[in-house]
């Protein structure tokens, strides 16, 4: 294991069959309707990649990507939409795939932006849930699973853009992390 890492959380093994759970889950709810997959990036597109690769049905993919932010310009309404959908969600079954839903806020930002544009439904699938970090209540569809108040990495997740390519989730050593910044949240 990595020397930053403290302990694995969810192994490969573990997420590769949770994720077929979510994708069994979703392809039955969806047998009549095509989603849109939307990933938020960057983190959600290793999740992405295996989710739309186990579920046999028709889908689409699109990518949004949020500016970083801090509490305090979260709180001052100061995210940016840095990357918008490539095409119009208006009528279409809106799916968004997400890695981790920390304080809630990136999706509730994305849920508002959506519900805007006339979606015929909206749904989210996020591996990780963090429900002890929320500000905002937010509703999930499909969750892989529940992780402690830590920052995690891998699968996709980040900290200051490394452990993307980590194939399990895995805890930082909070040394780590105080060694950079304080707190390593928000990081996409
Ligand atoms: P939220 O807006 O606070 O829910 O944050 C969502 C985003 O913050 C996620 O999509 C991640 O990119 C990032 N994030 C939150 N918690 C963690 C973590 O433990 N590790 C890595 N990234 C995280």
């Amino acid at each position: 294991m990595h020397p930053d890492l403290r302990e694995v959380l969810f192994t490969a093994e573990q997420i590769r069959v949770r994720v077929g759970e979510m994708a069994r889950d979703i392809a039955a709810d969806y047998r009549e309707r095509e989603p849109v997959l939307v990933a938020v990036l960057d983190g959600a597109v290793v999740f992405l990649a295996d989710l739309m690769r186990a579920l046999p049905i028709p889908v689409r993919a699109d990518f949004v990507k949020w500016s970083s932010y801090g509490d305090s310009s979260a709180s001052s309404g100061e995210v940016q939409l840095l990357k918008d959908l490539s095409f119009s969600v208006e009528g279409k079954h809106v799916l968004v795939v997400e890695d981790i839903i920390d304080t809630g806020l990136t999706l509730h930002y994305l849920l508002e932006t959506l519900a805007a544009r006339d979606a015929a439904s909206i749904a989210v699938a996020a591996l990780l849930d963090k429900p002890s970090r929320r500000k905002i209540e937010v509703k999930l569809d499909y969750v892989g699973f529940q992780v402690p108040d830590e920052f995690v990495v891998g699968y996709g997740l980040d900290f200051a853009q490394r452990h993307r390519n980590l194939p399990y989730v895995a805890v930082l050593k909070p040394e780590v992390y105080g060694r950079e910044m304080e707190p390593p949240i928000n990081h996409r």
